[in-house]
């Protein structure tokens, strides 16, 4: 559904981010960035059959390698996650979590120490309820030692998932007590909770997958930079395109979501299929993003002022104009009651950094 609809979850992203971000302890400062298996690798469990799919140790230490060769670790890509499904049908005797012994033959510790060895960081999973999502053992009476079990395999991350919780209560009780739980173990462990009653968890980037168009491509990176997303991928670093790769390393969109003035953006202006959002960046800057919602047709123009950025205070008196995407240009220089007109594809996104001088 994600990825036949990409104009419309785009929305649900901005309040998906507060949740990565809540706690001022040092941690996730800036949006996180890395990758998840989950949209791409859903539940493989089959390693015998589908060897290349399958949730295992393999597929992670591929995409480990992957993340360091090949710039995903330089442009901030850091975190390599593991979703649902790398379980063990059951605990162990002393009731502790453990990975399915056939898929990680090496246990987490293993993969964790791999992983830091090529300068990344792991991230777990595992939900508040009885069970996961998947159906596989959930942290229910077990927060404490989880949380402990997770800090002493050298975990850096864990995605917390709502599924499986018999009230909202025991839901805002449970993430409660497992934020505390990672704070007690003393390791620097970011949280990252899922709100499943409120947002479909579809917070990855699939750039690099079969459901996106270019354009669309170009909107998920552009939205996700201007609304401080975090910038976790799902698409499997084996077979991506080059233009895939260079969308999700480009340096000027990256350098927009994780901007150090950490303000998120918002829409401030929606004509027809039309959608204008800006977003305040430090060194008296701005993304703008012209999204074109319409998804037929070809190119249309989209004209608006350039007093309706920052309030008027965008462009007094001038600001010069670059275009980060689609293609990167420079635009020139504009004088604050100056007109953009912008042409934008169906589906697509132009992304515009705009800098007072
Ligand atoms: C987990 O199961 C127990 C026993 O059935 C129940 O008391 C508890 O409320 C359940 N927890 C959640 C979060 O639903
Ligand atoms: C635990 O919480 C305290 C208070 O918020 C914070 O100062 C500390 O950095 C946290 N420790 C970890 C390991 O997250
Ligand atoms: C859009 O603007 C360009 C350049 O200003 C112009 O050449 C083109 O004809 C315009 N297209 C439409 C559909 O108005």
């Amino acid at each position: 559904m994600a990825m036949a609809m990409p104009l419309r979850w785009v929305a649900v992203v901005a309040a998906a981010v507060a949740a990565a971000m809540a706690l001022d302890n040092g941690l996730a400062r800036t949006p996180p960035m890395g990758w998840l298996h989950w949209e791409r690798f859903l539940c493989a469990t089959d390693c015998r059959g589908d060897p290349r799919r399958c949730v295992s140790e393999q597929l992670f230490v591929e995409m480990a390698d992957r993340m360091a060769a090949e710039g995903w670790r330089d442009a901030g890509y850091e975190f390599l996650c593991i979703d649902d499904c790398w379980m063990a049908p059951t605990r162990d005797e002393r009731g502790r979590l453990r990975a399915d012994p056939e898929r990680f033959p090496g246990g987490i510790r293993r993969l964790a120490d791999y992983v830091h060895s090529k300068g990344l960081k792991l991230g777990i999973y595992s939900d508040v309820g009885n069970r996961t999502c998947a159906g596989f053992p959930g942290s229910y009476d077990h927060y404490d030692l989880d949380a402990q079990t997770f800090a002493s395999w050298g975990v850096d991350l864990l995605k917390f998932d709502g599924c499986n919780c018999g009230s909202l209560e025991l839901l805002a009780e449970g993430y409660r007590r497992m934020s505390l739980a990672l704070n007690k173990t003393g390791r620097s462990i970011v949280y990252a909770c899922e709100w499943p009653f409120y947002l479909r968890p579809v917070q990855q980037l699939v750039i690099g997958n079969f459901g996106l168009s270019w354009d669309q491509s170009v909107t998920q990176m552009a939205m996700w930079a201007i609304m401080a997303a975090p910038l976790f991928m799902s698409n499997d670093l084996r077979h991506i395109s080059p233009e895939a790769k260079c969308l999700l390393q480009n340096k000027e969109v990256i350098a927009i979501n994780q901007d150090p003035l950490g303000k998120q953006g918002y829409q401030i202006l929606k004509d027809k299929n039309f959608e204008l959002w800006e977003r305040p960046l430090s060194g008296q800057a701005y993304a703008v993003a012209v999204l074109n919602q319409q998804e037929i047709g070809g190119p249309q123009n989209f004209t608006f002022s350039l007093t309706f950025l920052g309030s008027g205070l965008a462009c007094n008196p001038a600001c010069s104009v670059r275009q980060v995407l689609p293609a990167s240009r420079d635009w020139g220089v504009y004088s604050w009651i100056s007109s953009l007109s912008v042409g934008v594809n169906p589906t697509g996104t132009v992304l515009l950094k705009v800098m007072a001088l």
